[in-house]
């Protein structure tokens, strides 16, 4: 039998490989909230500019509200014959309402139709994602709150490089995560033009009107350009980047709390409910959820990268290959959710190991820099001889195998002899963080007020 929606002058169905490749679904069932709203407004506006007559309108608003009961309340079943979300949409109407059905899509397309649904549907993630991110942000604060005057080893090149604080190294995350939620928030403003009504490419002949439409749907105006608008998944493209940078930073930071946890660090224990066992080894505790956060990046990117090879060279307008674009965005968005999740979940309950991070500080002659600004500081030295004497003192301690803290006035004495007993004052991690009072830099007190900066803007 050939598609009652599109068949008429089909003399054949189609070949099951052909449904097989051609159905979408599957998986673009996921838009019939969108779809259905969608259809309501735009068969309001039919009614307001006359094209369809008002009882025609009430009888589709009804039917679609039921509908979408029925839809949510699992009682119904999609058919792949029906091949996507708005012919099943559609059928199951006729169905219901009989003729006034087949009125809804007048001055429509499936094009502009799947254009909308994605936009809408697209919009409420970027919306569920930003108050994720606002919820780990949230969670990061506390703890940096917290952990304001913990010190901790600070690492260029993975190496001990300065201390710093735990408050601050927590603190850094939020401003990467505010920078994600920006960039959602600007993507979800460009956006948010209205594609309804563009019908197939070209436009209609009918009186519609564009305005009411993209009104009732929450678009700032319709979309300018016909073409563009059935040919632009500028949209999808843009929240994926920014879903896949900020999959970047969850991973990064997922990456830290897998070192911190090993045995060799103890820097933090992530709580039994963000932990698993070895089903072998009785002693293990698995930073398992932190791991997947890391790894989600590679399907968020993958599907950034899918998009991309979809849309590249495709010439104006719809191509069926853009169905493409759905599969990979839904998996990419869940992921991020999930992973924003699981991070909040890990960030609340882990706790911190304070000593080991302090002795961890410690190591390395973190104080280094401290010792050689003392110099410039006290004795007026260059920087550049100020580093070199500083070396010598770090071979020194070296030799006896102690920390800088470790060496007697005696000892630095000897290296230069200018040097008195008050350089002692800045040989301990607690004084070198406590000494980095430049704004953006790592002491305590401005741990203190970055917190109330972020509590004020996350309000
Ligand atoms: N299922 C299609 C998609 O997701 C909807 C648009 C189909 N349009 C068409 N002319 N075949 O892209």
């Amino acid at each position: 039998m050939s598609n009652r929606m599109w068949g008429g002058r089909f003399a054949a169905g189609p070949d099951a490989i052909m449904e097989e490749i051609n159905a979408s679904i599957g998986f673009d069932q996921r838009l019939f909230r969108q779809d259905i709203t969608g259809s309501i407004a735009h068969a309001n506006m039919l009614a307001a500019t006359g094209i369809i007559a008002d009882a025609d309108r009430d009888a589709i608003v009804a039917g679609l509200a039921e509908l979408h009961g029925e839809i949510e309340g699992q009682k119904f079943t999609f058919s792949r014959a029906l091949e996507d979300i708005h012919m099943n949409v559609e059928s199951a109407l006729r169905e219901r309402i009989g003729d006034p059905a087949g009125r809804l899509h007048t001055a429509r397309s499936r094009n502009d139709q799947i254009a909308t649904d994605f936009k809408l549907y697209v919009r409420d993630v970027i919306d569920t994602l930003g108050e994720q991110v606002l919820a780990l942000q949230a969670a990061l604060v506390d703890r940096a709150d917290e952990e304001a005057g913990t010190v901790m080893p600070g690492f260029t090149h993975l190496q001990s490089a300065q201390p710093v604080t735990l408050g601050h190294h927590l603190l850094a995350y939020v401003e990467m995560l505010g920078r994600d939620a920006s960039r959602l928030r600007d993507a979800r403003a460009r956006m948010n033009e209205s594609p309804l009504g563009t019908a197939a490419l070209a436009g209609t002949s009918f009186p519609i009107d564009r305005h009411m439409t993209a009104e009732e749907l929450g678009f700032d105006r319709p979309a300018a350009n016909s073409l563009d608008a059935v040919a632009d998944r500028d949209f999808v493209l843009e929240t994926l980047s920014a879903a896949t940078i900020c999959a970047i930073h969850l991973s990064r930071f997922a990456e830290e709390l897998v070192i911190w946890s090993s045995a060799q660090f103890r820097f933090v224990q992530l709580s039994d409910k963000f932990s698993t066992g070895s089903s072998i080894m009785p002693q293990k505790r698995n930073p398992d959820a932190a791991e997947l956060v890391r790894a989600k990046v590679g399907r968020i990117f993958g599907a950034f990268t899918s998009l991309t090879l979809v849309m590249k060279g495709l010439p104006m307008t719809y191509s069926k290959d853009m169905q493409e674009d759905k599969e990979v965005a839904f998996d990419a968005f869940d992921s991020l959710s999930l992973a924003l999740a699981a991070m909040t979940g890990m960030v609340k309950d882990m706790s911190f190991n304070r000593d080991a991070m302090l002795a961890a500080a410690g190591s390395g002659f973190s104080t280094a820099t401290d010792l050689a600004d003392w110099l410039v500081r006290e004795l007026n030295m260059p920087f550049r001889d100020a580093h070199h004497v500083t070396g010598a003192i770090v071979a020194l301690a070296e030799k006896k195998g102690c920390g800088l803290d470790g060496l007697t006035i005696e000892d630095l004495k000897q290296v230069d002899e200018r040097i008195n007993s008050k350089v002692f004052s800045v040989l301990s991690v607690e004084k070198s963080v406590a000494s980095r009072t430049s704004y953006g830099g790592t002491s305590p007190e401005n741990v203190r007020q970055q917190v109330a900066r972020w509590r004020d803007l996350l309000g």
